[in-house]
């Protein structure tokens, strides 16, 4: 755990291009996919898996938690991070 908590809320998130929703301060990117019903495959839930990595095609997002899988430049694990502003992200 990082032991900082950043709300970056009403970010525009768009997902493969072609749907958008607004993050609306949920605990974590993953939630906020789930909440506007954005297929996502997770399992932890904790930064341990990976199963929740995406491709982050624009913008930053600032981590929530640690990550504990080895990432790609441009991969996150959205249960581990929040939108700092617009993102586009790509989900296979
Ligand atoms: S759900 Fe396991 S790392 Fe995100």
């Amino acid at each position: 755990m990082l032991g900082y908590w950043v709300c970056m809320g009403n970010a525009k998130v768009i997902v493969n291009e072609h749907t958008v929703f607004d993050y609306d301060d949920e605990f974590s990117l993953l939630d906020s996919m789930e909440q506007h019903q954005v297929p996502v495959t997770y399992s932890c839930r904790g930064g341990y898996c990976g199963s929740c990595k995406i491709k982050l095609k624009r913008g930053n997002v600032i981590a929530v938690q640690d990550s504990l899988v080895p990432l790609q430049a441009n991969e996150v694990l959205a249960c581990c991070c929040v939108p700092d502003g617009p993102i586009s992200i790509e989900v296979d």
